[in-house]
């Protein structure tokens, strides 16, 4: 077998089939060595998971006449130990690895067996080398990541139809002044021009984020807090927009308009709960939503346009944003049609899409996701996972700094499948799937290692649990 293309040998050791014949009750088990195939993963740890419990494997021997068993069971021990080949204290990501897990499985009918596993693989498969990921998605669906530069890397080219870039159309990235007397505002668009273009010449999608915010935005923008009049505020912010969304209209598949609008731990009203530091809603209160919005589908009626925001799994939360857009599409959707683009089709909303971040940790269940799913769908938007990442740890040793565990990627992975799980049932709805990042080294939170490839651009078990839960038919 060739261990470097087929990357993994799965060999059990056993003291196997512990099936007990009904005839035969006081034998000893039998010993032997079977060949375990579970999936067809290249994956280590996809195989020799510490969640077993509750899979259900296929197992057969390579001798039948050794070993007689050959059915489905339920996996119900955890993995006992994993250790790397260079002696335990490296993650198995960064080489050749080895495992072994106690395993005890159970028949249909009942019997019980009991064996170990032992496993070894190579080093995992490089980015360049696996599948484009965009290609296990239906044609249309937008897999995306982000853009830290002003070009676009191999890399993102070979695996993301749609493309963010990070900070780089944010605006303090895209303004730098206003005249107070004449209103005039100074725009820096070399960098974002260069992005844009490298992206759209690849037939990328690109998504502009993001307009309004309360961070990172000129200081000019942080003034308008102080602006006593309200008038010129909003003229200010609806310049601001019709300018820049003017400046790439038709190059921009989708605009994040509004970003993070609420504080954490909000709830109750949600003209009441827009976080004080949006310098838009201090001079303007919360009518500059639907104001910023409309100025932006004047400026370009193809965009589509989004409401952004993180911790949408918070049910508290959620229903926040589900009232705020609800009540802003249905101010829209009251407007006369001689206010609106031409020859728009009737019925369509304003906030036609709902960003959801997904900037996860061990803390968030997939469970959580799901309702609020429901709850955005229930509104007739479309939803995009806008910034995904899940760090391998929780939230209290993420915020301690604390290293991450082999065990952690395992749970990692399998946090990233049960929430492909969730937007596969989604699908209908959701557009875009879009990662905050390639490789756990470039991430915003890369101490907690959050992304699907590891910092030398291997697939970790993330990866592989992932790809694992996209459905081969939609
Ligand atoms: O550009 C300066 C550089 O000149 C300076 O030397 C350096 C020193 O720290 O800072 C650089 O700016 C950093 C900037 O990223 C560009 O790298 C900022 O400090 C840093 O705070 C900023 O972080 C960005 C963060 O937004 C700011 O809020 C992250 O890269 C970016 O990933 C993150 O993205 C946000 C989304 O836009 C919205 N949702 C949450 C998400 C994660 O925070």
């Amino acid at each position: 077998m060739n261990i470097k293309r087929i990357g993994i040998i799965l060999i059990i050791v056993l003291f196997i089939f512990g099936c007990k014949d009904e005839e035969e009750p006081e034998m000893p088990l039998a010993q032997s060595t079977v060949l375990l195939t579970v999936g067809n993963s290249k994956n280590l740890a996809a195989m020799l998971d510490a969640r077993f419990n509750g899979k259900t494997i296929t197992w057969s021997s390579s001798d039948s006449t050794k070993v007689t068993v050959s059915a489905s069971g339920i996996i119900t021990s955890n993995i006992i130990s994993f250790t790397t080949a260079e002696g335990g204290s490296k993650k198995y990501t960064e080489g050749p690895a080895r495992a072994e897990a106690l395993v005890t499985a159970k028949t249909p009918d009942n019997k019980t067996q009991e064996f170990k596993v032992i496993a070894t693989t190579e080093a995992q498969e490089k980015i360049m080398d696996l599948p484009p990921l965009k290609d296990r998605f239906p044609p249309g669906f937008l897999v995306g990541n982000i853009a830290t530069g002003s070009s676009v890397s191999g890399t993102l080219s070979r695996h993301f139809n749609a493309l963010t870039s990070e900070n780089g159309m944010k605006p303090e990235k895209i303004s730098n002044g206003r005249n107070t007397s004449t209103g005039v505002i100074n725009y820096t668009w070399n960098n974002a021009d260069s992005f844009v273009k490298s992206a759209t010449d690849l037939n990328i999608k690109v998504i502009g984020h993001t307009l309004l915010w309360h961070s990172q935005i000129p200081q000019w923008q942080k003034d308008m807090a102080n602006e006593p009049n309200k008038a010129t505020a909003l003229a200010a912010m609806k310049t601001y927009i019709t300018d820049v969304v003017t400046h790439f209209k038709g190059k921009i598949y989708s605009w994040d308009v509004l970003n993070e609008a609420f504080p954490d731990g909000s709830s109750g009203i949600w003209k009441d709960k827009i976080r004080p530091e949006n310098p838009w809603y201090k001079a303007i209160g919360s009518d500059f939503v639907y104001e910023g919005f409309l100025a932006a589908r004047l400026a370009d009626p193809d965009a589509i346009l989004y409401y952004n925001d993180f911790n949408t799994d918070n049910s508290n939360r959620a229903n926040l944003i589900r009232d705020m857009v609800k009540e802003v599409n249905d101010k829209y959707l009251a407007l006369s049609a001689d206010n609106k683009p031409a020859e728009e089709a009737a019925g369509r909303l304003l906030i036609e899409g709902i960003g959801m971040q997904e900037h996860h940790n061990f803390g968030v269940s997939a469970a959580n996701i799901r309702t609020t799913l429901g709850k955005f769908k229930a509104i007739g938007v479309k939803v995009s996972v806008t910034e995904l990442d899940v760090l391998a740890q929780s939230w209290s040793d993420y915020s301690s700094r604390n290293a991450v565990t082999n065990n952690g990627l395992l749970t990692q992975a399998d946090l990233y499948r049960q929430y492909m799980a969730v937007y596969k049932d989604f699908a209908d709805i959701i557009e875009r799937i879009t990662f905050w990042g390639v490789t756990d080294n470039q991430s915003w939170r890369s101490t907690g290692l959050p992304l699907l490839f590891d910092k030398d651009g291997k697939a970790k078990p993330a990866y592989y649990k992932f790809v694992g839960a996209i459905p081969t038919t939609w």
